[in-house]
């Protein structure tokens, strides 16, 4: 495969600046062996906005080949927005990703697919890979409609992109009913979904691009079955919640071709 695996914890609205920098290097330490070669996986944290600046100091001034990332951002370059985060702030903190979308974004603050599609076009214009999520509700998933579902968002979000952008962006495929509820969507759903979302960008540009870009699989992801989410051949990575938040159980996920 081609596509480099892609680990991205989530940390949601959990940890302070200073239990942020004591994970980090936790997540640094367990992963600092000759048997993990960060060139084969990407390593990501995606913490609040508070705890960045503190991470870029730490994976900065020790060498850290984790990357970081934002949970959210701004359609807007600057002005009178009070509370948003620019994509230009967080490309100045080091940020190489910025997760749109996510389901708990789209239930509480009613993010469309449109706006998704937006933020997702600012975070590339600044140089930076948004992780662009998707996934259906339970009620969907009892219907069957999971894949119409799901490519209708893909369609939303990708609008207007390029397919150089497409190439860049990477999705998560997220089955809502499948998040922090400790149930598991199986490898064979996750595929379902994730081929169908690959078909989608085939048919939308072109094999090549369909062919580059990574989708992730989340919910409940943890190292007693990553492995076998993992084998799944278009899934590319996985975007970890809650087991993202203790640095051996993070570092395990990463480890998932050692499993
Ligand atoms: P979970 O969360 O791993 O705790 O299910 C995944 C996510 O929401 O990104």
């Amino acid at each position: 495969m081609t596509r480099t695996p892609l680990m991205a914890g989530n940390w949601k609205m959990n940890m302070d600046h200073l239990e942020a920098i004591h994970l980090v290097q936790g997540l640094h330490m367990e992963l600092s062996d000759a048997n993990f070669d960060y060139s084969k996986v990407e390593v990501v944290v995606v913490p609040p906005f508070t705890d960045i600046r503190s991470v870029q100091t730490v994976v900065e001034g020790d060498g850290m080949k984790i990357q970081y990332g934002a949970q959210d951002v701004s359609t807007h370059e600057s002005g009178a927005y009070t509370g948003e985060v620019s994509a230009t702030m967080l490309k100045k903190l080091g940020c190489a990703y910025v997760v749109v979308g996510h389901s708990e974004r789209r239930e509480y603050h009613s993010e469309s697919d449109a706006l998704v599609g937006e933020k997702a076009r600012v975070v590339l214009a600044a140089g930076m890979t948004p992780i662009i999520c998707c996934g259906e509700a339970l009620e969907v998933r009892k219907e069957g409609k999971q894949v119409p579902h799901v490519l209708a968002q893909i369609d939303g979000a990708l609008d207007g992109m390029s397919a150089d952008d497409v190439k860049t962006a990477v999705i998560a495929y997220e089955p809502i009913w499948a998040i922090g509820t400790g149930e598991v969507a199986t490898p064979e759903d996750a595929q379902e979904v994730c081929g169908a979302i690959r078909g989608r960008i085939a048919e939308l540009y072109d094999a090549e691009t369909a062919e580059a870009t990574r989708i992730l699989y989340g919910g409940s992801v943890k190292s007693s079955n990553v492995a076998e989410i993992m084998s799944q051949q278009d899934v590319d990575g996985a975007l970890v919640g809650g087991a993202s938040l203790k640095a051996d159980e993070f570092a395990k996920i990463a480890r998932f071709a050692e499993l």
